[in-house]
């Protein structure tokens, strides 16, 4: 029998197959994430972990619960999880792909078609009573058809955004790091730009001051991949200045933003609470699949939605 810190109430109903396979389950039940020393006291005797993007996983919790043998992400993205320490410490590392593909790049859709129409700005016309007589030069907005977006990461996410543009017959630019079309190039041909790369070392602050110049003066960046993939302060400053038309962004820097951040008071800007997959059926099987992670790991089989580890560095020679 293993024992499993779980680290949030995970939508759905996999969470029952913990116990029902005779492990131990201790469930944090509050609705704000578990505070770091919390999480320490309550995974110290755990033998996996199933955590989310408000749980730091790094060495010094690994150290501080030894037994941790199986560490499974809900999310797809784990930059929250040091892939490194995990794998010289032997721990396994999971994440939940593909279940959240088409809720995310529904959600980068809307994100785009809300700024491309102008949604929030006619919302308040209305809420503030402002509706008045039909106004033919009142809030046009931006056409799709004919327009080219450009795809920054074209992994899953990014080729599902791809699709849902060719239904609206725009024209698809895309760069990954190794191939397509030079993220310089595509920013400056661009009238949309949506991001949808892992956050990395080599992606931390890709789109900074000089991405957000290249950009057309009417270009809307949408970022439904991580905040710290957009400087912020970089961002507030080019659309103060009108250097880029708009963003609008499911994911911030820092998360939560606060409502009094600087990004909220810039012109033309839309921001959701990260909720690319939060739809009823994308949370379930995320569950799902970060149940099926815990259960293999702990039967000692290898995880079926595992993330790569990179290799663990050759002893130091000289150290034991
Ligand atoms: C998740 C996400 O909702 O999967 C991801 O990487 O960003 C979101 O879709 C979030 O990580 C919750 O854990």
């Amino acid at each position: 029998m293993a024992h499993v810190f779980v680290t949030r109430r995970y939508p759905g109903d996999a969470l029952d197959l913990i116990p029902a396979g005779g492990h131990t389950m201790d469930v944090w039940e509050e609705e704000r994430p578990v505070d770091r020393a919390t999480l320490l006291e309550r995974a110290r005797d755990a033998d996996a972990l199933l955590c989310t993007l408000t749980d730091a996983v790094d060495g010094a919790l690994l150290d501080a619960c030894p037994r941790i043998r199986t560490v499974a992400n809900y999310g797809v993205g784990y930059d929250n999880v040091d892939v490194a320490a995990a794998a010289a410490r032997g721990v396994a590392v999971g994440n939940t792909p593909d279940v959240l593909t088409d809720a995310t790049a529904d959600l980068a859709f809307a994100l785009l078609l809300a700024a491309a129409r102008r949604l929030p700005e006619g919302m308040r016309v209305v809420t503030d009573g402002r509706w008045g007589a039909f106004e033919p030069g009142g809030h046009l907005g931006r056409d799709l058809a004919g327009a080219t977006l450009g795809i920054v990461g074209a992994g899953r996410i990014g080729d599902a955004v791809a699709r849902r543009a060719a239904g609206f017959d725009m024209e698809v630019l895309k760069t990954t790091s190794r191939a397509g079309t030079p993220l310089p190039e595509l920013l400056e041909r661009s009238d949309f730009v949506s991001l949808h790369v892992p956050l990395t070392s080599s992606t931390r602050h890709l789109i900074d001051a000089d991405a957000l110049a290249r950009m057309k003066p009417t270009a809307i960046l949408v970022n439904t991949a991580r905040g710290p993939v957009v400087d912020t302060d970089a961002l507030i400053a080019a659309l103060h200045a009108g250097e880029i038309g708009g963003a609008a962004l499911d994911v911030t820097d820092p998360e939560p933003l606060p409502p009094d951040h600087p990004l909220l008071a810039a012109p033309n800007v839309l921001v959701l609470p990260h909720l690319g997959s939060a739809t009823m059926r994308a949370r379930t099987q995320m569950t799902e699949l970060a149940v099926a992670n815990v259960l293999a790991g702990l039967a000692g089989r290898p995880l079926p939605h595992a993330v790569p580890l990179p290799a663990p560095a050759p002893p130091t020679a000289g150290r034991p």
